[in-house]
């Protein structure tokens, strides 16, 4: 199993965090201390829904619930995507919970 680590930034505050390829965005950004909308947690309820600036993602789910135009508009669900490059994700309601770890 690959351990590959990517750089997670959020937009606009520039928060960053280390996400692994087979751990959701939303889990990783709730383990560096950051706090996302969130629901459902399983791509169904769309309460995480936000936008990709930059990278590509891949899913834990075979189907995310979003339509063709929101995928291609960039649009992704954190609870289910798993980064496959360092992304940088417009999540202007993140808020951080906890101090970065040094
Ligand atoms: S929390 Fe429900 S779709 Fe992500």
């Amino acid at each position: 199993m690959s351990t590959t680590i990517h750089t997670v930034t959020l937009l606009p505050g520039a928060e960053s965090f280390g996400a692994d390829e087979h751990t959701s965005i939303l889990r990783a950004a709730e383990a560096a201390g950051l706090d996302l909308p969130s629901s459902c947690r399983n791509g169904t309820c769309r309460t995480c829904i936000c936008r990709l600036r930059a990278g590509q993602v891949a899913y834990l789910v075979e189907w995310p619930g979003l339509s063709f135009d929101e995928k291609r508009e960039g649009y992704i669900l954190p609870c289910v995507a798993v980064p496959r490059s360092d992304l940088e994700v417009e999540a202007p309601l993140a808020r951080r919970v906890r101090p970065a770890e040094p």
